[in-house]
């Protein structure tokens, strides 16, 4: 047999399926690996933690990316693709709204959203884990934070697929028509939230779009087109992601009855169970920087501005973090996961993604104690950094 050499290829039928095989070849036979698509791949868990708190790799450079590839200003004005003091400063104006304590005081709201969700597919009498909970759940959350209407679910689910699917493109090569499909997306998305800011600027509401508002009439906090990309990062962030962890994490335990029977058994592991679950196949699979000075690592060196993934799935399954990797153990204690980032720009949203997840995965198994998958064909979204299915049938 010919050894052939460890390639990332994110288009392989494949890597979509099952991108894990092909991240433990890379960590263990190149993992500082240069891909002739153009940039550094990472995948060792020291390597990709280390980059994101590392101050010389940042975002300075995105701007002009993501203006090459997707034609016009966005998201790159956001926190998320923004370097101190500009993250800093746009990250302070929202982070009130997503700490711990305030999310808490969710719970009740949440419990009730998922429970008329579980009313409604349990009278039809089966269901796809994904339209009928999955999806809906983070973004009638996120809308009502926002103050979004939610009659337009439909409209907006088709959107953000769109969206999330053309954000492969800012590394990969990608076909023109997923761009084009993106941008007219994010345009729509863009035109809406116009009308719904202009709407609450005549009459505010107690939301959190009239407080961006507020902060951006004050003047020197925030400009017109940071509110814009701030409320689209929130608003895709705030579903694009938590539909995969409660999708993915089905999957795995219902994949694994063991685990699925032991959190049944004792839901006081619903915790430590949904950080296994982002730990093992999380919704969002990589993410980039680019150093500001030449950077030696892994006897190679990193040269400056070039663009570095770091691919947080396989950091996750690295096997000198996390013994036995490849296996599902929702009691595994010191799971310090990467699925939600590292250092400054880490989750904003984590804790209430994880209280969306814990809530609703809980009332799955405690109220479908004969959940089973419907199919054994199973199709993933056709994108490598969100990794998600198009939908998860199951009977009970
Ligand atoms: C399971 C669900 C989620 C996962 C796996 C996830 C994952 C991530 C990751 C990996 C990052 C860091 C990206 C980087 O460093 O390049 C991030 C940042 C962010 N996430 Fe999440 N996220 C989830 C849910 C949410 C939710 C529900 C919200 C908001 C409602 C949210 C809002 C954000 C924001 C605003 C940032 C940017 C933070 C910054 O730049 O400082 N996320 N998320």
């Amino acid at each position: 047999m010919t050894a052939t050499r460890v390639e990332f290829n994110p288009f392989l039928p494949e890597f979509i399926e099952n991108p894990f095989p092909i991240y433990h070849r890379l960590r263990s036979e190149d993992p500082v690996h240069e891909s002739p698509m153009g940039f550094w791949v990472l995948t060792r868990y020291d390597d990709v933690a280390g980059m994101l708190r590392d101050a010389r790799f940042g975002r300075k450079g995105f701007d002009t990316l993501l203006q090459a590839r997707f034609g016009e200003a966005g998201f790159d004005l956001s926190m998320l693709f923004r370097d101190p003091p500009d993250h800093t400063r746009l990250r302070a104006l929202v982070s009130k709204a997503f700490t711990p304590r305030v999310v808490e005081e969710m719970r009740g709201r949440i419990q009730e959203i998922v429970d008329a969700l579980l009313d409604r597919a349990q009278d039809v009498g089966r269901m796809d884990v994904i339209a009928d909970l999955a999806y809906p759940l983070p973004l009638i959350v996120i809308c009502e934070m926002l103050g979004v209407p939610t009659e337009n679910r439909d409209l907006f689910r088709r959107w953000s697929v769109d969206i999330a699917r053309s954000l492969d493109a800012i590394a990969l090569p990608t076909e023109p028509e997923v761009i084009e499909r993106g941008t007219a997306a994010r345009h729509a998305l863009a035109d809406y939230f116009r009308g719904l800011i202009a709407e609450r600027r005549r009459r505010p509401k107690a939301d959190l779009l009239s407080d961006l508002i507020a902060a951006e009439e004050q003047g020197d906090k925030l400009t017109e087109g940071e509110l814009m990309a701030t409320v689209l990062l929130l608003f895709v962030a705030g579903h694009e992601t938590t539909v995969n962890l409660i999708g993915n994490g089905m999957l795995a335990l219902l994949r694994h009855p063991a685990e699925l029977r032991a959190l049944r058994a004792d839901p006081g592991l619903i915790g430590s169970a949904v950080e296994e679950l982002l730990r093992y196949d999380g919704p969002v699979q990589r993410t980039g920087r680019m150093p500001n000075t030449d950077v030696a690592l892994g006897g190679r060196t990193i040269r400056k501005g070039a663009l570095v993934l770091g691919l947080i799935g396989a950091a996750n399954r690295d096997p000198a973090h996390f013994p036995d990797p490849d296996r599902l153990d929702i009691t595994r204690g010191d799971n310090r996961h990467l699925a939600f980032g590292w250092g400054i720009h880490f989750c904003l949203g984590a804790p209430l993604a994880r209280l969306e997840a814990q809530i609703a995965i809980l009332a799955l198994v405690r109220r479908l104690p004969r959940l089973a998958l419907a199919t054994a064909r199973l199709e993933w979204r056709r994108a490598s950094t969100l990794r998600g299915l198009t939908a998860l049938p199951v009977t009970f």
